[in-house]
Parts: structure tokens; C-alpha cells; sequence
């Protein structure tokens, strides 16, 4: 992806935002726009804007973090479901897919967005990562849903920079979740915030839930999943784990 004709202008390292307030310039003939970084919309918008501003600037690495955690699991505890048939659940413009295509073997990798714009992304951008892309809202699954999603059979779950923020609700985690067959990979990351006594998200209580009854974790992973605009790390947990039963 040539990202190199974008002129993005970002804001001093003072600029001490919540994630989900960070924002940046991109500047046009037609002047400076000020864009969030989570008005995922209009950064799929603009060719290569999501790869500049997250990965080449601030340094996210989580879509390889998480695929190569997964690729170690794989190797670890063979009795585990493969080839794998991915759910990619907060899909994005694609990163994610990519990731996991160079990382493991793959029977089919299904992307799921709830706007419109990321799949036109993975359209132009990644056209033959995923073996299909629905734009849906899993907070409400209807029969139509169930059925288009059923057919795949998924054997995994992953979620990479989606929990949270506003992003997709612990809901529509859990319909996910109850999606995918028993004895499947569930890979996801979550600001370690998110996942603490300190969470007003409602993750930690549900994810506390789940361990030990639903889902068996293989690894909790504390990492830098990304720097803040202003340079600092900002941390998460990468979850490799296996569903035990639905929810
Ligand atoms: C930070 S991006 C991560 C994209 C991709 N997973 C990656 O790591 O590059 C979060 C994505 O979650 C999507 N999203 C937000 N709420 C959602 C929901 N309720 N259901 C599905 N996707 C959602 C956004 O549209 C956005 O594409």
C-alpha cells in the first residue's frame, strides 16, 4: 500500500487524549481536515491513511502480535482445530486477514464490519484475503444472519483493536462467542484497562465470566499494542484461548 503521498500533520506530543479522542490532520489541496483516528469512515476513506497514521506512525503491531501468538498455540496444542476457518470480527480494512493468511494455515478467513466503508476499503485495497465480507451488526443476530454465518463452520474467533471505545459491545462479543463451534480458537486483544477492576466497559465482569466455564486460556499476553499521539505506550492483553461451550 503506497501511503508515501499522504500529508498528515499530528498534533505535539502535549496532545494527552484518550484513545478515542486522538485525532490528526490530513492536509489537501483544499486545507487541513481534522480527522479522529476512530472515525474509522473517513480514514478507510483515503487509500493508505489507516496504515500511516496507525501503523507507521504510532507503531501498532497488534494484527502480528495476535496472528503469531495464534501460530504459537497452533504448534503448542495440536489436538486444537485446524485447518482454520476465521471469523475476523471488527475486520477493518484488512489488516488483520493479511496477517493471518501469512501466518497460518487457512480453510477460509470471513470478515465482519458493522460500517460500510471498511469493506469498500477491503474491496480496493485487499481484494483476495477474505473469502467474504458482511457488513452487520452482531448485536442483534436475525435468522438471515445465522444462516449466511453458519455455514462456515468457524472454528476461530479473532478480534484485534475492536473491544471497547465504542467499538463492538460485549453483546455482540458474546453472539460472536456463540457463533463459532466448541473446541475453537478464540484470539482477541483488549486494553488492559478494559480488562481490570478499573473497567467501566463491562469486559472485565463478562470476560471473568467466561474463563474457566466457556473459554480456557492458553496465554495472557501484556504488550504494547500501540504508542498514544503522544509517544506513550498503550498497553492491552492478547488472549489466545479455546471455547469450551457457549455462553
Ligand atoms: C481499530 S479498528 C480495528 C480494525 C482491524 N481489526 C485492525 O486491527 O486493523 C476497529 C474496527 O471495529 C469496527 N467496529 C466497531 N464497532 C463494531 C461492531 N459493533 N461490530 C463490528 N465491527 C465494529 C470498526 O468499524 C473498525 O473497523
Amino acid at each position: 500500500m503506497g501511503a508515501c503521498s499522504l500529508q498528515v500533520e499530528y498534533p505535539g506530543r502535549e496532545c494527552m487524549l484518550e484513545q478515542n479522542e486522538e485525532f490528526f490532520h490530513l492536509v489537501t489541496d483544499d486545507g487541513p481536515e481534522r480527522i479522529r483516528i476512530h472515525e474509522y469512515d473517513r480514514v478507510y476513506d483515503v487509500p493508505g491513511l489507516y496504515e500511516e497514521v496507525v501503523y507507521n506512525r504510532l507503531q501498532c503491531d497488534s494484527p502480528h502480535v495476535i496472528t503469531g501468538l495464534l501460530k504459537d498455540a497452533i504448534q503448542r496444542h495440536g489436538d486444537m482445530k485446524t485447518p482454520l476457518r476465521v471469523l475476523d470480527f471488527g475486520a477493518g480494512n484488512g489488516i488483520v486477514g493479511e496477517c493471518l493468511q501469512d501466518a497460518v494455515e487457512t480453510e477460509a478467513i470471513v470478515g465482519i464490519d458493522i460500517i460500510d466503508q471498511a469493506k469498500t476499503a477491503v474491496h480496493r485495497d485487499r481484494p483476495d484475503i477474505y473469502d467474504d465480507y458482511y457488513v452487520m451488526d452482531l448485536s442483534e443476530v436475525d435468522e438471515g444472519d445465522q444462516q449466511k454465518l453458519d455455514r462456515w463452520n468457524f472454528n476461530a474467533l479473532v478480534t484485534v483493536a475492536s473491544l471497547g471505545f465504542g467499538d463492538i459491545p460485549t453483546r455482540a462479543f458474546v453472539n460472536a462467542f456463540n457463533l463459532i463451534e466448541n473446541r475453537s480458537w478464540i484470539v482477541f486483544n483488549i486494553k488492559d484497562r478494559f480488562f481490570s477492576e478499573d473497567d467501566d466497559t463491562g469486559y472485565n465482569k463478562i470476560l471473568q465470566q467466561m474463563i474457566g466455564n466457556s473459554l480456557k486460556v492458553y496465554k495472557k499476553h501484556h504488550y504494547c499494542h500501540r504508542l498514544s499521539m503522544a509517544g506513550e505506550p498503550l498497553h492491552y492483553y492478547a488472549i489466545v484461548g479455546r471455547k469450551e461451550n457457549d455462553f
